[in-house]
């Protein structure tokens, strides 16, 4: 009994210790790649401030929106030509999506139920 609670233990201290390593990942790329035109915490810089798009965004849409900005645009109410396509792989887009998740804890559909806006 003891080594299956043991193991369990272990199993979820390296899940939690991955996630985190992808935040933190993801994080460095975001300062690399995307906050000289989105800020964090204060307001609008030359795109919408990251925080407020954690709260408004699924995981996917942000994905989405970060691999063909050009593509989702209208979906989110933006310009076509406002975000360059940026040349990320997808194992960065994956930690910059995390990073971006984890900044607000609670989301707008937490309040009430919405629908997606881009169709996957
Ligand atoms: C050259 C400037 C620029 C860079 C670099 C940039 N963005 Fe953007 N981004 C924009 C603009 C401009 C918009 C749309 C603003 C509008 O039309 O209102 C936008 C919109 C977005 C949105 C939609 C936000 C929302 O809530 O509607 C996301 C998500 C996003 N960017 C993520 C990123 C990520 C992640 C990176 C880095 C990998 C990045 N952007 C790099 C300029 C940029």
């Amino acid at each position: 009994m003891k080594i299956i609670i043991l193991s369990i233990s272990l199993f979820l201290s390296t899940l939690f210790a991955q996630i985190q390593d992808n935040i933190s990942r993801g994080e460095v790329l975001f300062q690399n790649n995307c906050a000289s035109c989105h800020n964090i915490f204060t307001k609008n810089n030359v795109g919408p401030n990251i925080k407020s798009t954690s709260f408004k965004r699924t995981k996917q849409e942000i994905r989405a929106y970060v691999t063909k900005p050009a593509r989702v645009s209208n979906d989110f109410g933006h310009k076509e030509e406002s975000m360059p396509t940026l040349n990320l792989s997808s194992d960065d887009v994956y930690s910059i999506v995390e990073y971006i998740d984890s900044l607000q804890r609670h989301k707008i559909w937490m309040k009430s139920p919405v629908k997606p806006l881009v169709k996957f």
